[in-house]
């Protein structure tokens, strides 16, 4: 199970960043977006962080030109037939990502395996409704996923052991860590992180005290990077709600269930960094 060729399912936040992880550590890579719009918006947030990481002085201008050409974009399914390894990184949708999976199972070599960066669907049942239920898994990265190190590697009693060997040394290959996980809702990070961040929001909202002071309270007290504000604005206050009402669904914990006031900014389209407005505001950033 030798992976020389990547497809990325989804070239938005996650899936352009493990794109160009991927092409940096030589992998030829193929990024598969729905339209041209949505490709070019990702390839270019690749090329941005390249050129970034030049100006840094963290990139060599040779590296950076030759991830570029490792990466290829596409619309098409096609383009990604002669993979040897699919990375989904599309919408937390069941039924999207099957439809996705089921155009790409009549296409790509039998040998290829599947994962899916779902931080919330049960690989299970996204196994179970493919042909290669022994050749399907999870590959969880973090955001953003160029500077973090972790990759969670999640097997389901169907996966076979040799293809979790291969992705084990394909995220080592690229640079990460991998840690083994059974598949569960959440897996490791966010089963820990979520109630913590949901429970931020509960204290600030229960008027303890204002958000900088929270942040600055677990950075500087605990050594974390960033504040859990900082944090939730980073990942989307949509994601973190949306993992939180997946985890309350399986658990039926009141400590998993998303906190009024997160609820309402999400219905306000206040999302984070991505709508420039979350708990703290980024217009012009
Ligand atoms: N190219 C190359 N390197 C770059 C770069 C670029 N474009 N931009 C930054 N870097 C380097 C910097 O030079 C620096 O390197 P150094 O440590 O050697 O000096 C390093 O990356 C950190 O960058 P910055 O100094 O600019 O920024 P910070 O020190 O503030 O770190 C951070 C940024 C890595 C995002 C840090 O704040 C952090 O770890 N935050 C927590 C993020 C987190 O918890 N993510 C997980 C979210 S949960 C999730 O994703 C799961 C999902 O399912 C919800």
């Amino acid at each position: 199970m030798e992976i020389k060729t990547v497809g990325v399912l989804g070239c938005g936040l996650m899936g352009s960043g493990i794109a160009q992880v991927c092409a940096a550590a030589g992998y030829k890579t193929i990024v598969r977006e729905v339209d041209e719009t949505f490709l070019n918006k990702g390839l270019g947030r690749i090329r941005k962080f390249l050129d970034e990481g030049v100006a840094k002085g963290k990139v060599t201008a040779d590296a950076r030109d030759t991830t570029i050409g490792n990466l290829s974009g596409s619309t098409t399914f096609d383009a990604l037939k002669d993979c040897d390894l699919i990375i989904e990184a599309i919408i937390e949708d069941l039924e999207e990502k099957q439809q996705t999976y089921t155009a790409l199972e009549k296409i790509v070599n039998d040998h290829a395996i599947f994962v899916s960066n779902t931080s919330s669907l049960c690989i299970t049942e996204l196994a179970a409704t493919t042909m290669r239920p022994d050749r399907f898994g999870g590959l969880h990265f973090f955001n953003p996923v160029p500077l973090m190190k972790l990759v969670e590697v999640v097997r389901t009693i169907l996966t076979d052991e040799a293809a979790v060997k291969a992705v084990t040394e394909w995220t080592r290959a690229v640079g990460k860590t991998p840690v083994q996980v059974k598949d569960s809702t959440a897996f490791i990070v966010n089963r820990l992180l979520v109630p913590y961040l949901l429970d931020a929001v509960r204290v600030y909202e229960g008027g303890l005290a204002t958000l900088e002071d929270i942040d600055t309270a677990m950075k500087l007290g605990c050594g974390y990077p960033m504040g859990p504000f900082t944090l939730l604005d980073l990942v989307g206050l949509d994601t973190a709600m949306y993992v939180a009402e997946v985890m309350f669904e399986e658990f039926r914990e009141p400590r998993y269930a998303p906190p009024p006031l997160l609820k309402r900014m999400v219905m306000a389209g206040q999302l984070g960094r991505k709508t420039g407005r979350g708990f703290y505001t980024y217009e012009g950033k």
